[in-house]
């Protein structure tokens, strides 16, 4: 598979693996990168920069090949400058951003030789990015796991939509689990993906406590539930209880105070590391439907790859007949 994105982020294939708050460390993201995608780390789930520089230096004791830092910076004012000085010094081959204004990042970045990638959920976010000097944008689709953006449009139509409106290289994401999905993102205009929710459920993914993947594994498309809509920061979790309450409050009109005890850290740790479903919240996609099993990523990222071919033969085969 050769895109621009292969040949920008110098990977085999155009894969990556999105930032996963409290669950994207050294390990996953180097069985990414080793199996020929891009793996990430989240900066944001680290306590400080000296942290960050260790999981750098274990993430290259585990592959030599390229990987990213990822930086939510919307989280409610946490500084995030010091982590991205140390992303910079380390000189990590690429680093992405979300969840606020990229602008002063892909300032700090500029001229370092850094790859920098924006994740958006419009045009206007894109073209954005693009000017402000984004080597790529990844655009994602309301149906994925984790914050997705006020827009509410689908990958389907956001992805070519995004494509026809910049020159850089797109990446489609949301709702993205096997080769149809991969097939799919190239035919829309993407020239790679990006997914969170199917790299839960691997091998690698060991922060990850077997009671969340099972729920991901056993869930189906419509087990997934948005909260902080109200909040401005609508995010997709598994409809767990916890969930259910949140939305409820919502709409009764809760405000962010009110909430915090709910939707934060503690509460979101309460079901992705001690695997209790009815006292917290899990992000994950609509993809949740089409995940069935909790495979090594090498074989997901082999198959994925197989799958697409399949279909693309399937596909060709509409127009020979
Ligand atoms: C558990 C979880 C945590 C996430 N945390 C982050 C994060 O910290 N930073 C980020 O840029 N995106 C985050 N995301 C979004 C993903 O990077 C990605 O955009 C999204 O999962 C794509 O949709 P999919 O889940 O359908 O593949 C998260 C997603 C999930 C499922």
């Amino acid at each position: 598979m050769k895109t621009r994105i292969t040949s920008l982020l110098q990977i085999d294939r155009p894969i990556i693996q999105g930032g996963l708050a409290y669950l994207a460390y050294a390990e996953l993201a180097a069985a990414v990168s080793n199996a020929g995608g891009l793996g990430q780390i989240t900066a944001m789930s680290l306590s400080s920069p000296e942290e960050l520089k260790r999981e750098i230096d274990k993430v290259r004791k585990l592959t030599d090949k390229p990987f990213g830092v990822n930086f939510a910076i919307g989280q409610h004012g946490r500084p995030y400058e010091h982590m991205l000085d140390i992303a910079v010094q380390e000189y990590v081959p690429v680093i992405t951003m979300t969840g606020g204004n990229p602008q002063p990042l892909l300032e700090k970045v500029k001229d370092t030789g850094i790859k920098k990638l924006v994740l958006v959920s419009s045009v206007r976010q894109a073209q954005k990015a693009e000017e402000l000097g984004a080597d790529a944008v990844m655009a994602v689709g309301q149906e994925g796991g984790g914050h997705i953006g006020r827009e509410d449009l689908g990958t389907f139509v956001l992805i070519p939509k995004v494509v026809d409106s910049v020159k850089i290289p797109v990446i489609a994401s949301g709702g993205i689990g096997d080769g149809r999905g991969l097939l799919a993102s190239f035919a829309l205009g993407a020239e790679g993906i990006e997914m969170g929710t199917r790299f839960i459920a691997t091998q690698e993914c060991i922060h990850a406590h077997p009671e969340y993947k099972n729920l991901i594994v056993s869930g189906s498309e419509q087990d997934t539930v948005v909260i902080k809509r109200s909040l401005g920061a609508p995010g997709r979790t598994l409809h767990t209880k916890l969930a259910q309450k949140i939305i409820e409050r919502e709409k009764s009109g809760s405000t962010y105070e009110e909430l915090a005890e709910y939707i934060g850290r503690r509460a979101n740790q309460k079901l992705i590391y001690e695997g209790k479903a009815d006292e917290g919240f899990g992000w994950a996609g609509q993809v949740i439907g089409l995940i069935k099993d909790i495979p090594t990523v090498q074989e997901l990222l082999d198959r994925m790859e197989a799958e697409a071919r399949e279909y693309l033969h399937r596909s060709q085969k509409i127009w020979e007949e």
